[in-house]
């Protein structure tokens, strides 16, 4: 049997929060499917400043900025299957999980076509997952943006659950909580809270999926279709 790796990325700047408590219940549920290894990584805390547009990543194989980012793009390359938590922002994403993408997306891109590749293929599943205080304020444009990010960064997108109370892995909360920017408010949304362990189970599937067909294809698969692993994961690809 194949082991691989889940990581649940979660991109609220509030440690411990709703965002959390969903891509904490994504993993539980995805540590169930056989062979699946889950590790939960906050971005709250960290310290990741923007891209600067230096493109100093595609000339060196690495960023230029000094801070946490090295160690979430360690855990990037390592993870096969991922799930990206954010909760809505101004209808958006918090300008610190954009600020991880933007250089996460761009210092691989840079790095593979460094060696005139495009980035591997179907290497990372991924499922997307968010909350807002409202009901309908803005979860959609959230998952949208999450899954287009994914998709240009050449992962395969799968869904949650997709019943009548449930949209993809949205979740958020309708009336008034006694304190509407409560940290675990989100346990309230029963939808919600399934629509994320839905996610968890499915990207642990498919991934568990792709690394069996892998094992199987072995030398029969491109090598387009595999992330670099080792020393030389900054320096550019030869
Ligand atoms: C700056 C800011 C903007 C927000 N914008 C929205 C919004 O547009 N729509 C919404 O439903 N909730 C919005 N919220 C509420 C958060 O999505 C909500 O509190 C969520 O639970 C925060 O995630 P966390 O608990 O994981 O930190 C906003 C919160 C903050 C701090």
């Amino acid at each position: 049997m194949e082991t691989y790796k889940i990581m649940g990325l979660v991109g609220s700047p509030r440690k411990q929060a709703n965002t959390y408590i969903l891509v904490k219940k994504a993993l539980e549920e995805a540590a169930t499917v056989p062979g699946a290894q889950t590790e939960l990584y906050e971005l709250a805390g960290k310290q990741i400043g923007h891209c600067i547009g230096c493109n100093k990543c595609a000339e060196l194989g690495r960023c230029v900025l000094k801070d946490d980012f090295s160690e979430l793009l360690d855990k990037y390359i390592e993870a096969d299957g991922i799930i990206w938590g954010a909760p809505v922002y101004h209808m958006s994403i918090p300008g610190l999980m954009k600020s991880a993408i933007d250089r996460m997306a761009n210092m691989l891109s840079a790095y593979y076509m460094n060696s005139g590749k495009d980035l591997p293929r179907y290497s990372k599943v991924c499922g997307v997952i968010t909350v807002g205080a409202h009901r309908n304020g803005g979860q959609d444009l959230v998952l949208s943006y999450m899954t287009d990010s994914c998709l240009m960064m050449n992962n395969v997108v799968v869904s949650g659950m997709t019943l009548a109370g449930a949209y993809i892995g949205a979740a958020g909360w309708s009336g008034q909580p006694p304190d509407f920017l409560a940290k675990d408010n989100v346990v309230q949304d029963d939808w919600g809270m399934m629509s994320a362990q839905t996610v968890g189970k499915r990207v642990a599937e498919m991934t568990r999926i792709i690394a069996e067909g892998k094992a199987v294809l072995g030398e029969g698969l491109s090598s387009d279709y595999i992330y670099k692993h080792g020393p030389e994961k900054y320096a550019p690809l030869k």
